[in-house]
């Protein structure tokens, strides 16, 4: 479990600091403010590799570099190994570009799991990334973590490793056809998975698999797996829409990664790992807001499932207010944060903040859109706000003129629905305005 971080000369900002909680984190914050950046930081942290170090076919998740070159920088952080709490600040060596080290083995965070907002994926094993031991001496021979592009999620991942190219991933659809024809349990729990991260248990929103299909019959031989639909028998999984194909994806490799996992565990004598960390980065992608209000819940009940025997902790980023919403029957401050990104006004320029919030049941959704987490002024068009901010100003004024109140009148016709519960206020309003005449 990744327990606290601290940045310095970092990123966005001059300063991050945050305490988590052990089960849910989520993130909120305005495009570019460090969402996903703090997710490669905690990333690196629990496994001490950028991602795009180790798969430069990635297109995100760079070596963090320091906001301003020639001033120090530091990653302090914090996180529960597999038998006490560890600490270490890392600093930044600008002459080798790259992040100082602790000396000897790494801590060994658990099972991390990392799912990118363009469908990249990277999985840390304890079993199969760790350290070897040869004799007394430990030897870091084995791979440092799964980092997949989006296709290599699909089609599998080769790595070199001393001039050897050796596969270690199949992929989700070869893996998948091979579960289907196996008709095991892999097969069962990845139905049961898909089952459980649908939008609704109705037959129309669960992901059922269908049977083995073809999309070509001269240019593809493989045996792709298939969805039933509200419409249709067999989706092929590779013209399923692109909510669909992320639920798939984030389902396979969370298969993938524990049954890998356990595997290897009893394959080497070992327990399995007692703590799961899940970072997930735009929860909401590609859904539809049903399934934005529900993929959250869904995600802690699949985790309670597959990791019976373990802890587990989410760090989520989010531009959704139907997952803040969504949480609101269940967050519990002892264990879930929430944590909120603002760029302050500062002189000429800005600078960026990170905040823990106090979580409060909100109830309606736009009143999400309106809070802290999304600071929309109006949960509106933008027109119909610019309409509503002249119209209070005209509310505010001793004596508005009538060619005024007559314009704005026409900019809310324009913009508010009939029903704008701002009609009430205003026809008051324009009531009293007769009245005094
Ligand atoms: N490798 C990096 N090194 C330093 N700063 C970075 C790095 N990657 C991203 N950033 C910072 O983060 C910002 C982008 O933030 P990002 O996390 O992508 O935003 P979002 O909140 O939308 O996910 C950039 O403007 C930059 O300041
Ligand atoms: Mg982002």
């Amino acid at each position: 479990m990744l327990e606290y971080l601290h940045l310095t000369n970092v990123g966005p900002a001059p300063e991050m600091e945050l305490e988590l909680a052990s089960r849910l984190n989520l993130i909120t914050g305005d495009n570019g403010l460090g969402k996903s950046f703090l997710l490669d930081v905690a990333w690196w942290a629990l496994t001490r590799r950028w991602p795009q170090d180790v798969n430069p076919r990635l297109t995100s998740s760079y070596t963090a570099r320091p906001t301003i070159p020639k001033d120090p920088a530091t990653i302090e952080f914090r996180m529960k190994s597999k038998t006490k709490s560890v600490a270490y600040t890392s600093k930044y060596i600008p002459r080798d570009e790259s992040w100082l080290g602790k000396a000897g083995r790494p801590w060994n965070p658990g099972l991390v799991i990392y799912a990118q907002s363009d469908g990249s994926f990277s999985v840390w094993d304890p079993a199969r990334n760790y350290w070897k031991t040869k004799g007394n001496v430990d030897v870091q021979e084995r791979l440092p973590g799964y980092v997949f592009s989006p296709k290599e999620v699909w089609d599998g991942l080769n790595v070199e490793t001393e001039g050897k190219v050796n596969r270690v991933c199949n992929g989700l659809l070869a893996d998948w056809a091979n579960w289907i024809r196996e008709k095991g349990d892999a097969a069962k729990n990845m139905k049961n998975v898909l089952s459980r991260l649908s939008p609704s248990k109705a037959i129309h929103d669960r992901l059922e698999p269908g049977p083995l299909t073809r999309i070509s019959v001269f240019q593809d031989a493989r045996d792709i797996p298939s969805l039933k639909t509200g419409y249709s028998k067999a989706v092929p999984i590779l013209h399923a829409s692109s909510g669909v194909r992320r639920v798939a994806a984030l389902a396979y490799m969370l298969l993938w990664s524990w049954q890998e996992h356990r595997l290897a565990a009893r394959q080497l004598g070992e327990e399995p790992a007692k703590q799961v960390i899940l970072l997930i980065d735009e929860l909401e992608c590609h859904l539809h807001p049903r399934w934005q209000r529900s993929i959250l819940r869904s995600l802690l009940d699949l985790a309670r499932v597959l990791h019976r025997s373990a802890t587990i902790q989410i760090i989520a980023a989010t531009h959704s207010p139907l997952v803040l919403a969504s949480a609101e029957p269940f967050f519990d401050a002892k264990r879930d944060a929430w944590f909120d990104l603002d760029l302050t006004p500062d002189g000429h320029a800005g600078h960026v903040d990170l905040r823990k919030r106090d979580f409060v049941r909100l109830g309606d959704i736009s009143n999400w859109l309106t809070s802290e987490a999304f600071d929309l002024k109006e949960p509106r068009s933008i027109e119909a706000e610019e309409a509503i901010t002249e119209a209070l100003d005209l509310l505010r004024k001793t004596s508005p003129s009538a060619t005024d109140v007559t314009r704005v009148n026409h900019l809310l016709k324009k913009s508010l629905s009939e029903s704008d519960r701002f009609w009430g206020r205003w026809s008051e309003f324009r009531e009293s305005r007769e009245a005094a005449k």
